[in-house]
């Protein structure tokens, strides 16, 4: 499964990016409507980092808006995937872009139904919102899990996107289910660092080998030499 950053801070996908597990990003009208600057200028930015498919949301409520937004969204950068809601004009405006060759990931997807009119209106990415549904007492992993298991004997090659991940939790769920890809927000890619064995066993091997001094010194000149004999 595939990790993206869900922000519209370029700090944050900076820090993150650093990291060397993240494929792309998905920003929504909330998350860019925080920031400071130029939305374009934001979008390029994570596109440059990330590498990879940068979602960027339209707001227009009628497909043909949709399609002039998603064209100039698309225009901002090659990696920019469309992002439109789920609505019948969403689905019909998923249905020209894609005709048009562009890349939108179908947003705001809750239900097996609605996924398999998304797949058939050509959406490459497919997001269902798993903390929101768990918010309104909706068993997200069951909602996942059927979304997941519709779509695969179908042959559909749109890609299952998990998103509105709340805990690491979401994402290893996301992750058993098969989804393709889990968009994260920093703080819960943060979160899936962290495990207490981890952060204590780095600091016995250090402790014990700090005991050695003797190695310490054997190690540098290893790295001296390895640099020597790279150069
Ligand atoms: C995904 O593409 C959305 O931007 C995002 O995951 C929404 O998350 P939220 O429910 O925490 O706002």
């Amino acid at each position: 499964m595939k990790l993206f950053i869900d922000t519209g801070s370029v700090a944050e996908v900076e820090e993150l990016a650093s990291w060397g597990v993240l494929s792309g990003a998905t920003t929504n009208p909330s998350l860019l409507a925080k920031e400071e600057g130029d939305p374009g200028d934001i979008v390029r930015r994570i596109c440059e980092l990330v590498g990879g498919p940068v979602s960027a949301e339209v707001v227009s409520d009628r497909a043909e808006g949709m399609v002039e937004e998603g064209r100039a969204l698309a225009g901002l950068h090659p990696h920019v995937v469309v992002k439109v809601p789920f609505s019948q004009a969403g689905l019909a405006a998923t249905r020209e872009l894609t005709d048009a060759g562009l890349r939108v990931n179908m947003t705001l997807v809750f239900s097996a139904a609605q996924a398999l009119l998304a797949a058939e209106a050509g959406a490459t990415y497919i997001s269902c919102f798993m903390g929101r549904l768990d918010d309104i007492g909706v068993d997200s992993t069951a909602v996942v899990a059927e979304i997941v298991a519709a779509l695969r004997p179908a042959g559909v090659t749109s890609q299952v996107l998990a998103a509105s991940l709340r805990h690491p939790m979401h994402t290893v769920t996301a992750a058993r289910l098969g989804c393709e890809v889990a968009t994260a927000p920093g703080k819960v890619l943060r979160q899936m660092l962290v495990h207490p064995l981890t952060e204590a066993g780095i600091e016995r091997f250090g402790d014990d080998w700090r005991a050695r001094p003797e190695f310490g010194t054997w190690l540098e000149g290893l790295v001296d030499s390895s640099k020597v004999a790279l150069s």
